[in-house]
């Protein structure tokens, strides 16, 4: 029987040898944690499919702020649920608009913990969609920029430290960064939702924040889930329009496209580990079928290893004490 000179196992035998050989690694500080911020005072509401994770009143967010900091998770993507929904979706970008709120109470309690806002219409909007509607149903693309311009600044306007449109239009980096630069606000970098696909793995967001279209999909704006290369173009654009991190999403069934864009653009990339991806741990662990803490570990650092510098998490919190506890 013949050996081979390179017997990996070797240097798997002891946790030292194995920490000297590992390429990749997990830190609460490259989490991002998603919170859903609603109007009324003592919300704490459980999102039926998604234990462990809440739709809150603005008057929780400093608590909420303090137990991220202490575990080391060091920023939060803010979804807003308004009081009202209409056609145009002006809840996007009214003045004392949810987000705009929780922004100002985040920073009034802690000036230096980071606030990444998402930036669409589909939460404002009556019929539930990512823009304004033709009277045939389908989305003006240029319109909607303008509208998510507006609600773009008037995010930085409220303090925001970063932006980040989710909608998938055409030419909205371009027109957000025109739109930031204009109003002075050209140190507010945009965080772009470059290959966001058309995914099943949504439907626990839309149940918690509110955002299911009223009638058909997202299919005539965000991406086929059958496509590649299409993510390098739409990636390209982003960046040619002064993206300052792109982001894939979902994370886990599109860790090919985390690798191709991290590879072809050498950007900070984002992977956004969605909702429908956490439900189905949570499922699973809820029923004793699967080890937790060992799955969302092993998942988060696949994403790193792909590519990602950065996850948007709705396991932050519990990976963050996870890794605390070693
Ligand atoms: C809004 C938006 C969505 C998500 C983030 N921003 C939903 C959608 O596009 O329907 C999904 C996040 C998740 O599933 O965790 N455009
Ligand atoms: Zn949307």
């Amino acid at each position: 029987m013949e050996f081979p000179v390179y017997r990996p196992r070797r240097m798997r035998r002891t946790e030292t040898l194995r920490a000297f050989m590992r390429e990749t690694s997990l830190h609460a500080s490259d989490l991002i944690y998603p919170l859903f911020v609603e109007f009324g005072t003592g919300v704490r509401r459980e999102v039926p499919s998604m234990p462990g994770v809440f739709n809150i009143s603005l008057d929780q967010l400093p608590a909420e702020i303090d137990e991220l900091k202490a575990l080391g998770v060091p920023a939060v993507i803010l979804f807003g649920i308004p009081s009202v929904k209409d056609e145009a979706g002006s809840g996007a970008y009214a003045e004392e608009g949810i987000v705009q709120q929780a922004i100002r109470a985040i920073k009034a309690h802690d000036p230096e913990f980071t606030v990444i806002t998402d930036v669409c219409m589909c939460e404002y909007t009556s019929h539930g969609h990512c823009g304004i509607l033709d009277d045939d149903g389908y989305v003006i693309n240029d319109v909607t920029l303008e509208m998510l311009a507006q609600a773009a600044v008037s995010h930085a306007e409220a303090g925001a430290d970063m932006v980040a449109p989710s909608d998938m239009m055409d030419g909205r980096i371009g027109a957000i960064r025109s739109a930031l630069d204009a109003e002075g606000y050209s140190n507010v970098p945009i965080m772009a939702y470059s290959a966001k696909y058309s995914s099943g793995y949504y439907g626990p967001f839309r149940d918690a924040a509110d955002s299911a279209p009223s009638f058909g999909d997202r299919r005539a704006y965000q991406m086929d889930p059958a496509n590649s290369d299409e993510a390098i173009r739409e990636t390209a654009l982003d960046v040619a329009e002064g993206a300052d991190i792109v982001m894939v999403k979902p994370a886990l069934a599109y860790l090919d496209i985390v690798r191709r864009v991290k590879d072809e653009f050498g950007y900070p990339t984002c992977a956004y580990n969605v909702s429908g991806e956490y439900a189905m741990v949570k499922a699973a662990a809820r029923n004793g079928w699967i080890d937790e803490k060992r799955v969302v570990l092993e998942t988060l650092l696949s994403m790193k290893r792909a590519g990602a510098d950065m996850i948007i998490t709705y396991h932050a919190k519990d990976a963050a004490k996870w890794l605390k506890e070693g």
